[in-house]
């Protein structure tokens, strides 16, 4: 895809996860999820990759609120919502290139504001490393569909430190593009072997 349809621009749930259920259709196994996001892990770093081991779902409506659809489920299990032999692969092929990852759970909001220092706080204390506003949705389509999940996020900003610092658009951007060389090997490499 070349971007995504986010709930904070208006869009549905249904909308904002249309895109899987075509994919779906169209019979892909495996999706790779990318996001830009901002660290409350101290570990941290702008401008790391974090590889997605979980995620809190915070969004108000839910993506499977209302008639069961068939590809999965009334009550969907999610307890591997991203594949572990993808994550492992992904740190081993990491390593072998020298690229930085870390792991974190991500906490998936609404927006469209950043995170007051007090939200960046309570995320945090939730169980959260780093928080941005998509992915989630479509997460939780793909694997009530059956289909397996790979995420990065890339750190764009960080927050809920001490002392808290501006955020804005166009460094998330900047810091974003910078990773994308990086992030975008893992999904190639990991494409190629397996
Ligand atoms: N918060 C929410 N969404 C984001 C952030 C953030 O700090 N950075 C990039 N997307």
């Amino acid at each position: 895809m070349q971007g995504r349809f986010h709930y904070y621009e208006g869009y549905d749930m249904k909308q904002v996860t249309f895109p899987v259920r075509v994919m779906h259709e169209l019979g892909i196994k495996t999706l790779f999820v990318s996001n830009a996001s901002g660290g409350m892990n101290p570990e941290f770093k702008i401008g790391e990759l974090m590889i997605i081991t979980d995620h809190i779902n915070f969004f108000p409506e839910h993506p499977l609120r209302g008639k069961n659809f068939p590809t999965g489920p009334r009550f969907p299990d999610m307890h591997e919502p991203y594949d572990h032999a993808l994550i492992a692969l992904a740190d081993k092929i990491a390593a072998e290139k020298n690229i930085r990852v870390k792991h974190g759970v991500y906490v998936g909001v609404q927006g469209p504001t950043f995170e007051t220092p007090a939200e960046y706080k309570m995320y945090r204390i939730l169980g959260g490393d780093a928080v941005g506003m998509s992915t989630v949705p479509e997460v939780i389509v793909a694997r009530h569909s059956g289909i397996r999940v790979f995420g990065i996020s890339v750190i764009t900003d960080l927050g809920g430190f001490d002392v808290p610092v501006e955020v804005s658009h166009e460094e998330v951007q900047e810091a974003a593009n910078s990773a994308q060389p990086r992030m975008t090997e893992i999904f190639r490499e990991i494409i190629k072997r397996s």
